[in-house]
């Protein structure tokens, strides 16, 4: 039985909730001392892996620039682009994603304006608000993405940047529990996937836990495609290993793009 009814947002919220309580890797907002170096010019922050962007996809002084950091909580980059200079809203689905920005930008004197909402709805936001967006890996818990692209080109200036990660697609074709258990790559589902359409919930508890994020594979004419088809030229492209799986060590686990708002 498929519950495909579920209501990705209000489920993934409280999902992302209980994975800041429980200190998930992308709810640790970074130390005094990292906010301090960015404040003397040395700062790096991830959108893929554990790799820092390359800076030539940002502007080359963030002094002013209006920067969304889109599904992006956790203080971890906000805060990071807010100390280089950039003036940052952070916007995120879960309100302890969000409170992590505040809880940084309140110890360390950062201004910083936090948003909450789904990343497929952007209108508390003008159009032409943005000159960058920088949206890391959170993409997989949206099952689709047009709103996300077409929303992310109308915030934008011309002339404005989206650095986009995700996870590649073909690490949905193998077995979780024998990939991470055991570095076997047993290909067990068809793509796209997505954990409401593959298992039932009854499933989906027994293998991940009742409250585990929902996840959607999308494809690669989703991410890519659905950027050229929201009016963006994609600059630019790379990929990185995940951080601990065992997929690590046979492909890249996520892939990101750099895609500019013509003038
Ligand atoms: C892996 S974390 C990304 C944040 C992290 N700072 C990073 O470096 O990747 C995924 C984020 O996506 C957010 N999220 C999930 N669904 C969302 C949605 N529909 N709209 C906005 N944010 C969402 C989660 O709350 C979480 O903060």
């Amino acid at each position: 039985m498929q519950d495909i009814e579920i209501d990705p947002v209000a489920h993934n919220r409280a999902a992302w909730d209980k994975y800041v309580q429980e200190g998930n890797e992308w709810s640790i907002p970074v130390s005094a001392a990292d906010v301090e170096r960015a404040r003397a010019g040395d700062w790096s922050v991830v959108l893929i892996g554990h790799q820092p962007v390359d800076r030539s996809w940002l502007p080359a002084d963030l002094t002013g620039k209006d920067l969304l950091c889109l599904a992006s909580g956790g203080g971890q980059q906000g805060p990071v682009l807010a100390a280089a200079g950039a003036s940052v809203t952070v916007f995120d689905n879960s309100p302890r994603q969000l409170g992590q920005d505040r809880n940084v930008a309140e110890r360390d004197g950062l201004e910083l304006r936090t948003v909450l909402g789904d990343m497929r709805d952007l209108s508390v936001f003008a159009d032409a608000t943005f000159d960058v967006v920088f949206h890391p890996v959170s993409n997989l818990f949206v099952p689709d993405l047009s709103e996300v692209w077409r929303e992310c080109f109308r915030v934008l200036r011309p002339g404005g940047s989206l650095l986009a990660g995700f996870v590649n697609p073909d690490v949905y074709l193998f077995d979780h529990e024998a990939l991470d258990e055991r570095g076997e790559m047993i290909v067990v589902h068809k793509l796209p996937y997505s954990d409401i359409t593959c298992y039932s919930a009854e499933e989906r508890a027994a293998k991940f836990g009742a409250d585990a994020a929902l996840e959607y594979s999308h494809t690669l004419a989703d991410q890519i495609g659905g950027q050229l088809a929201a009016g963006f030229v994609v600059a630019g492209f790379t990929e990185a290993p995940h951080q601990s799986s065992a997929s690590a060590s046979y492909m890249s686990h996520y892939f990101a793009t750099l895609a500019v708002k013509p003038d």
